[in-house]
């Protein structure tokens, strides 16, 4: 039977250079994405790299719960899961609400990965031993755990609200890792350091982005994260490959795997008992498994 992978955002950046790393580690790739064209020629990429049955494309707004539920329930019908990276992420320079009503970076860096993961545990247990991969972002090192609610009080800035709810997610997966620790699923996460993607192409030129302190520093900022974002995808995908299909952490789980394809330690914040909790409640609140409950 062939061994299936999913990667959410896998049509573009670092998702797509993702896939055709496990693509060519021999795995059935399904790659996620909004638009079906870029999925198609997404497809033609990892095609010529494939060593195992070719890959394919599902759509799906991950910014949209409901779709995440459909294409969880589409891809639990496939059976067991060897690897899902949960790839999708998002800075938006502007506050804006998802369809749910839900602050839009805490829905897609965090509440969709989330929910996906958890609608798809049985499949992934089935598979065992398998990975769940979730990607991070340096980010987090400058982000507040406080998560009793989506928004925290104060003003919106959008690298800052990125860093809280990359934050709230390494929180989560850290946790799940405790969770499914025995289970046959080891849990990673992955920082791909930074990448010159769509995401970052225009995005981090305005010191709206960052709080009115950062901007005295703006000069300094803005040339950090000129730096930071100037590499090709392909190297910012090696640590979500090595996490998804690395030999070296075979039997290994609970890691945050860091821009040079190796363990790191996780920051301080992310495993407080307290933190811990209230991610657990939020994102239960938000992103019901049921609808409506
Ligand atoms: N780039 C960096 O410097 C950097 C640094 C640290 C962490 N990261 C993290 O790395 C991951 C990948 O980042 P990236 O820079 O490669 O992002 P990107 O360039 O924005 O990714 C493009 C991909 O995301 C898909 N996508 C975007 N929004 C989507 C949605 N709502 N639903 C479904 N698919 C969606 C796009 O497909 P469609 O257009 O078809 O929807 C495309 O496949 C993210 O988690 C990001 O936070 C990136």
């Amino acid at each position: 039977m062939d061994q299936r992978a999913v990667v959410t955002a896998g049509t573009g950046g670092i998702g797509l250079e993702t896939a055709m790393g496990l693509a060519a580690s021999g795995l059935a790739v399904t790659v996620v994405g909004r638009d079906a064209e870029r999925g198609a020629r997404a497809l033609e990429r990892i095609e010529t790299v494939a060593t195992g049955a070719g890959p394919r494309f599902e759509p799906a707004d991950l910014a949209s719960l409901e779709e995440v539920r459909a294409l969880a329930a589409r891809l639990a019908a496939e059976g067991p899961l060897k690897v899902l990276v949960n790839n999708v992420g998002a800075m938006f320079p502007e506050r804006q609400h998802t369809v749910d009503g839900i602050e839009a970076t805490f829905a897609v860096n965090h509440l969709s990965p989330y929910l996906l993961t958890e609608l798809l545990l049985e499949q992934l247990r089935a598979a065992g031993p398998s990975r769940i991969v979730n990607v991070s972002s340096g980010a987090v090192r400058l982000a507040k755990g406080s998560f009793d609610a989506a928004e925290p009080p104060g003003g919106y800035y959008g690298f800052h609200r990125y860093g809280r709810a990359k934050l709230a997610n390494l929180v989560y997966t850290l946790d799940l890792a405790e969770r499914l620790r025995g289970s046959g699923v080891s849990v990673f996460a992955a920082d791909p350091g930074g990448a010159a993607t769509e995401m970052t192409n225009g995005t981090m030129t305005s010191p709206k982005i960052v709080s009115p302190g950062l901007r005295l520093l703006w000069p300094l900022v803005r040339r950090r994260f000129e730096r930071s974002t100037s590499g090709p995808a392909s190297v910012a995908a090696r640590p979500s490959v090595l996490a998804a299909t690395g030999t070296s952490l075979d039997g290994r789980t609970g890691l945050l795997i860091g821009p040079e394809a190796h363990p790191v330690p996780a920051p301080r914040g992310s495993t407080e008992p307290r933190t811990i909790d209230q991610v657990r409640r939020l994102s239960r609140q938000l992103a019901p498994l049921t609808p409506g409950r």
